[in-house]
């Protein structure tokens, strides 16, 4: 399972590509907007220059003909960058449209394994369940991906599935045991990720025995 980063902060995005260990990022349009940034395309381009794995852009327009012209627009920006439209049925019929022209999608806003099926259908390269936000409600977001992983896997269908809206470090370890193929998360739970009491612990004992130990390094 590969990890991208969810969020528009440069910062954020530069220390989570220094550890090595993800794969790309995904922006929605909240997150843009909590950076200020004057320009959306300025923002998405320094995003790009950092990571050269996929980066997730997604359009502002609901209507299909409007999407399509921003999709394009947005996908020219950057070679790096996959257009990000939702579950709808106008984002389907421009999701079609854009896959026949080689433009990739992440079909977003997925909270139905029929909505993950029409995706895959339409030639989404990403489909993205948001587990947090079915958790929100009472719903069983993980149970989700699961299943759309199994049906994916089942019909053979090229479209991954991208566990997304993750809120802490068990929905990591939950989506990798479910079949996701991405987990996209917030830089936080990143960090949380690294951590571990016993690994503190047995650095401080370790450096404590060798300092007592007298010996030196070469
Ligand atoms: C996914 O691509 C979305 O940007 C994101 O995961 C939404 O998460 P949230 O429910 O925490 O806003």
């Amino acid at each position: 399972m590969k990890i991208f980063l969810d969020t528009a902060n440069i910062d954020e995005i530069r220390s989570g590509v220094k550890m090595g260990v993800i794969s790309g990022v995904t922006t929605n349009p909240s997150l843009v907007a909590k950076e200020g940034a004057s320009s959306y395309q300025e923002l998405v381009q320094n995003i790009c220059n950092i990571t050269h794995g996929d980066v997730s852009v997604e359009v502002i327009e609901e209507k299909q003909e409007a999407m399509l012209n921003q999709a394009r627009q947005v996908a020219g920006w950057a070679p790096n960058v996959v257009v990000k439209i939702p579950v709808t049925a106008a984002g389907l019929e421009a999701t079609s449209i854009l896959s026949s022209e080689g433009i990739r999608v992440n079909m977003t806003l997925c909270f139905s394994v029929n909505q993950a099926i029409l995706a895959a259908l339409a030639g989404a390269t990403y489909v993205s369940p948001f587990v947090g936000r079915l958790d929100d409600i009472g719903d069983d977001g993980m149970a989700l991906i699961a299943d759309i992983a199994g049906i994916f896997d089942k019909y053979k269908y090229h479209a991954r599935v991208l566990a997304a809206s993750i809120r802490h470090p068990q929905h990591v370890l939950q989506a990798a045991r479910a079949g996701a193929h991405l987990v996209t998360l917030p830089y936080k739970v990143l960090v949380q990720m690294t951590k571990h009491p016993l690994t503190d612990s047995g650095i401080e004992r370790f450096l404590s025995d060798w300092r007592s130990s007298g010996s030196v390094f070469s």
